[in-house]
């Protein structure tokens, strides 16, 4: 096996691949003029069964492309297998036609994905996972929880209450709150499909002098999470800790948040950012040693 980090992912492929103990091959590239990308594969792939990583954040349809690019190159160049992984993948919010006409642009590049010639595809917490049955080939979605769980043990919380902000990301604050031995619960969330507005709220949750942890897939620009802060901050909580997966943070993300209550952001490195303090490389390397 060997391991090709693509351009959105050389840290955490270099982490996968000390792990796994198997080669890291880091892709040449760089930007022509008019914004197209360059790729090159500088090691020699034939033969090999490769595990090819690399995110699609920040400059998603970049990444996208880059992956695409590389997966079909890969084969070209007489690589045995691909097996694609993306540990953030863009789009998968679009998994549906909420208005019609709309692009189910999940579907369409996982088309594409498969077309390229990826032989297995791996994610980490995709916002649905229905959206990979579209895959023909075999597909895994890895949940981050057990990691950031474990992180949350070293912070001594007080009473923890782990709460997701829509009923969508239940199951990650339930699995974050079994695995910590907390309370678990959710709020709900409606969005505007047109303005893009949205509303959270829900049932009371018994916050005060409790250290409430947020959780949710990803942080985008911050509105889902200082929504719910404000309402359990109102309602007394001690301390109020943003977790997701993937940390996106547009813009002022970040300060939207601290103006709402919200005492730390906490990511894992599915994309590189400052609030980064969790690895997926474990949770990766252990799915990939099973095949
Ligand atoms: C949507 O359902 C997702 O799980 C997130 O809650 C959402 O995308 C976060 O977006 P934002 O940070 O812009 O509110």
């Amino acid at each position: 096996m060997m391991l090709v980090s693509g351009p959105s992912s050389t840290k955490l492929g270099g982490k996968v691949a000390q792990i796994l103990g198997v080669r890291n091959v880091s892709v040449e590239y760089k930007n022509f003029p008019d914004g197209e990308s360059y790729l090159r594969l500088p090691e020699d792939v034939r033969g090999e069964d490769v595990v090819l990583i690399q995110t699609t954040y920040p400059q998603p349809d970049k990444r996208v492309l880059e992956l695409l690019l590389l997966i079909d190159t890969l084969k070209d160049l007489g690589a045995k297998k691909v097996r694609a992984v993306v540990p953030y993948m863009a789009y998968a919010r679009q998994d549906s036609r909420f208005r019609e006409g709309e692009a189910i642009s999940i579907n369409t590049i996982f088309k594409l994905i498969e077309g390229a010639g990826a032989d297995e595809f791996l994610t980490v917490d995709i916002h649905k996972e229905f959206s990979l049955k579209v895959l023909r080939i075999g597909a895994k979605n890895i949940r981050a929880a057990e990691a950031i769980a474990d992180y949350l043990k070293s912070m001594e919380l007080v009473e923890p209450y782990v709460l997701s902000p829509d009923r969508g990301a239940l199951k990650i604050a339930q699995a974050i709150g079994e695995r910590l031995g907390a309370e678990y619960g959710n709020f709900e969330k409606s969005r505007d499909r047109i303005s893009g507005a949205i509303t959270v709220k829900g049932e009371k949750v018994e916050a005060e002098g409790r250290d409430v942890v947020i959780a949710d897939d990803l942080i985008s620009t911050g509105g889902t999470i200082a929504s719910a802060s404000k309402i359990v901050k109102g309602e007394g909580a001690r301390r109020v800790i943003a977790v997701c997966t993937h940390p996106l943070l547009v813009g002022e993300a970040l300060v939207k948040m601290r103006q709402a209550g919200v005492d730390e952001v906490i990511g894992t490195d599915t994309i590189e950012s400052e609030v980064s303090r969790i690895t997926v490389a474990q949770l990766i390397a252990r799915e990939l040693s099973k095949s």
